[in-house]
């Protein structure tokens, strides 16, 4: 499955939500999180967020954003349209290690 990366943390663009052909996102305060064991790998995801927050599970790194994923899909309720981005989504865009900064 692909998941999604620290990178999102206060950007929350939502753009990935409006192509997920299976709607297999999960919205948290802050952040998308994809559930794993919906994701069908079509990868269309991936090149639409302007964070580049969205990796595969084959990239450097993927294990811990995988298991953040599968931690928090089940918390959180489905979205599966997009709505406004925070406001200050632009100044957080490319910050590097937001991990702290994620509400549960
Ligand atoms: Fe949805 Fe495809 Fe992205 Fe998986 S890879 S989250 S199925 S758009
Ligand atoms: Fe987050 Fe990018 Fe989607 S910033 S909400 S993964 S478009």
């Amino acid at each position: 499955p692909y998941a999604i990366t620290s990178a999102c943390i206060r950007c929350k663009y939502m753009d990935c939500v409006e192509v997920c052909p299976v709607d297999c996102f999960y919205e948290g305060e802050n952040m998308l999180v994809i559930h794993p064991d919906e994701c069908i790998d079509c990868g269309v995801c991936e090149p639409e967020c302007p964070a580049e927050a969205i990796v595969a599970d084959s990239a450097d790194g993927a294990e811990q954003w995988l298991a953040l994923n599968a931690r928090l899909a089940p918390l959180w309720p489905n979205i599966t349209h997009k709505s406004e981005p925070p406001a200050d989504a632009d100044d957080w865009k490319g910050i590097p290690d937001k991990i702290d900064l994620l509400s549960e």
